[in-house]
């Protein structure tokens, strides 16, 4: 099976480079996409994100980048320079920090997609009334997506159980990102609010970020065909 436009992307969440490039060698880069996250790159650093990419693998470099917006489009110009494929910055950076970003990567030859974080799935409503945001978690989420869609952004990092609303608030085009997938009878792990890959599917995301279903699977190869089956099929039907 060949995909145009894998719309799996494998979390590789190693504490270094030599079982992430084991991973690597057992799964084909014309079936999914891979995300390279804080603990990863600050072990394996830079050189290892080109070597990914030279293995023919698309690139989610997931450092969330929150900073002024000239420190934020310059580390998002560096990014690009690795050859990535996707990268993300905090949308609470703001209008002019994501803009900036977004701006800078405009002027590209070949330009990585970019988008935002918008809450964090592991800040409960207490936890964003102690940081001085109203409302609740959904409410922001919807803000913030709407913001970075306003700044030029790609899409957005969301839960399942947000992709539904964000579709409709932002249209076809906006690119939602969402990891706390479980195929059926597959361990939770630490994640809680799951949805099957196809019902992340049919509610409108557009990736899907799987971890250990796939990196922890005997047989990750055998893993990731089975979910991009049930992924071509939700979308078939
Ligand atoms: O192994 P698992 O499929 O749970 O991995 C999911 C990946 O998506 C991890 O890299 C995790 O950090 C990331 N992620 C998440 N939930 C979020 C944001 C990111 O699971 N809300």
């Amino acid at each position: 099976m060949s995909l145009r436009d894998p719309e799996i992307i494998v979390a590789l969440d190693f504490p270094a480079a030599a079982p992430a490039l084991d991973l690597l060698a057992r799964i084909d880069p014309s079936q999914c996409r891979v995300k390279i996250g804080k603990e990863l790159f600050t072990r394996a650093g830079p050189a290892f994100v080109e070597d990914v990419a030279g293995k023919g693998f698309e690139i989610f470099l997931d450092l969330k980048y929150h900073d002024i917006p000239n420190t934020v489009a310059a580390a998002c110009a560096a990014a690009a320079d690795l050859g990535v494929w996707m990268m993300n910055v905090h949308a609470s950076g703001g209008r002019r920090m994501m803009h900036a970003a977004a701006e800078r990567l405009a002027t590209l030859s070949r330009r990585p997609l970019l988008i935002a974080v918008t809450v964090l799935t592991s800040l409960a409503r207490e936890d964003i009334v102690e940081i001085g945001l109203a409302g609740t978690p959904g409410e922001n989420v919807l803000r913030l997506a709407t913001l970075a869609q306003d700044s030029g952004l790609d899409g957005v990092v969301c839960s399942p159980l947000e992709v539904s609303a964000l579709r409709g608030a932002c249209g076809s085009g906006f690119r939602l990102v969402t990891p706390g997938v479980r195929p059926v009878g597959a361990a939770l792990d630490d994640q809680r609010r799951v949805m099957t890959p196809a019902d992340a599917m049919r509610a409108g995301a557009s990736y899907l970020v799987v971890g250990r279903p796939i990196t922890a699977a005997a047989d990750p190869r055998g893993s990731l065909d089975a979910i991009n089956a049930e992924v071509a099929a939700a979308l078939a039907g």
